[in-house]
């Protein structure tokens, strides 16, 4: 079943993910969607150094956003920053430096920001990663659930407030198509049972990117929440953690600037803002998040106990944390009628 499964979803993604798909997607494109000002908004962009990310900051950059760049490393952010202030001419970018899987670093982070500026209007989640071995961070999580899942869900909820209190504000949180084959697996939500097998273990975190969207989305309903894909990109990742398939699609991948189209789209257009919050989107558009007849739906039960989990986890990671906006924050709610076509 699972095999056939991802025959289709390879299928598909080789007409819908790849440069031609987004050449073919972009014929029905508002281009008037982002002929808009964002001069005074301020967005945070994790993994802002690289692929994606940088390619989503020079684009904000250029219409006048201000930047937070999120990044680990100081001097692949400080190369990127230069990128980004040369080809936008806009000096408003600023440099963070978070290893977003170290849970209690991004919470301190998250706060300390919190007390420094007093709005913010977007966040966009776009740090991943594939580790294809299983490592443990030093907090005692897998590497790649510590970092597209963990990191995203402690900087997104520990950010709510000033969210919140921001004009139009929006989270996006660039997921994968990748997660069309997974179910969520509530009873393994680290991988640790079973043979370890690192594009699945990457596919189920963004499978829980996805539910957490749009948990999220109803629980804080004056804040726009998106997931989505970004296609087939040629970008660092790619080629260092699917050197085979990064090779195999060659021409065929998306280039950066395609990625972040979408994700640029959600984070500044007035037409993304009137769409249903907590969907996952592609080309501009909101799709399903499960493939036709596709067995990965999860049951309301299902869903509060992976939420229940998160919570616990994020509770005995941050013991000491006392901060109301964090405990009220964390949101256990079973899904409702407006995502049940999704879930
Ligand atoms: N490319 C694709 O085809 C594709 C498809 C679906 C989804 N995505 C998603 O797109 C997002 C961006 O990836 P990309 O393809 O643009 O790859 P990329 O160019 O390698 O960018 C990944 C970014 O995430 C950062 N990052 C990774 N681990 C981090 C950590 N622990 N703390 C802070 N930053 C961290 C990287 O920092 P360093 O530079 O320091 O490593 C880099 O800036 C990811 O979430 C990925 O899963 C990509």
């Amino acid at each position: 079943m699972s095999l056939y499964r991802n025959s289709i979803w390879f299928m598909n993604g080789l007409q819908q993910y790849t440069r031609k798909g987004y050449e073919t997607a972009s014929k029905v494109f508002e281009p008037q969607d982002l002929n808009v000002s964002i001069v005074g908004r301020s967005f945070m962009i994790t993994g802002a150094n690289s692929g994606i990310g940088k390619a989503t900051a020079i684009a904000v950059a250029k219409k006048g956003g201000t930047v937070h760049m999120v990044c680990r490393n100081r001097d692949r952010a400080e190369e990127a920053k230069v990128d980004i202030v040369s080809e936008s001419g806009n000096t408003e970018v600023y440099i963070h430096i978070v290893d977003m899987s170290e849970t209690r670093k991004v919470w301190e982070f998250a706060e300390a920001f919190k007390e420094q500026y007093q709005s913010l209007n977007v966040l966009i989640n776009n740090a991943g990663c594939m580790v294809n071995n299983r490592e443990m961070n030093a907090e005692g999580l897998e590497m790649n659930f510590a970092t597209n899942t963990m990191g995203m869900l402690i900087l997104t909820q520990s950010l709510i407030p000033l969210l919140r209190k921001s004009r139009d504000p929006r989270v996006i949180t660039v997921s994968s198509g990748g997660m069309l084959v997974q179910k969520l697996r509530v009873d393994d939500l680290q991988s640790e049972k079973g043979y370890f097998d690192g594009v699945m273990v990457y596919a189920q975190n963004k499978r829980q990117q996805v539910v957490l969207t749009q948990q999220w989305a109803e629980a804080f309903p004056v804040i726009h929440f998106s997931a989505m894909h970004p296609g087939w990109v040629d970008t660092p990742a790619v080629s260092a953690s699917m050197p085979q398939f990064h090779q195999m699609m060659g021409e065929r991948l998306r280039s950066v600037e395609q990625g972040a189209d979408t994700v640029l789209w959600l984070a500044v257009s007035k037409a993304a803002a009137r769409t249903l919050s907590g969907q996952f989107f592609q080309d501009r558009a909101p799709v399903p998040a499960h493939l036709p007849l596709a067995w990965t739906h999860s049951s309301a039960e299902e869903i509060q106990s992976f939420m229940t989990q998160l919570e616990t986890l994020a509770r005995a990671l941050l013991p000491d944390v006392e901060h109301e906006s964090f405990q009220t924050s964390i949101c256990i709610k079973p899904v409702t009628d407006q995502f049940k076509h999704q879930d």
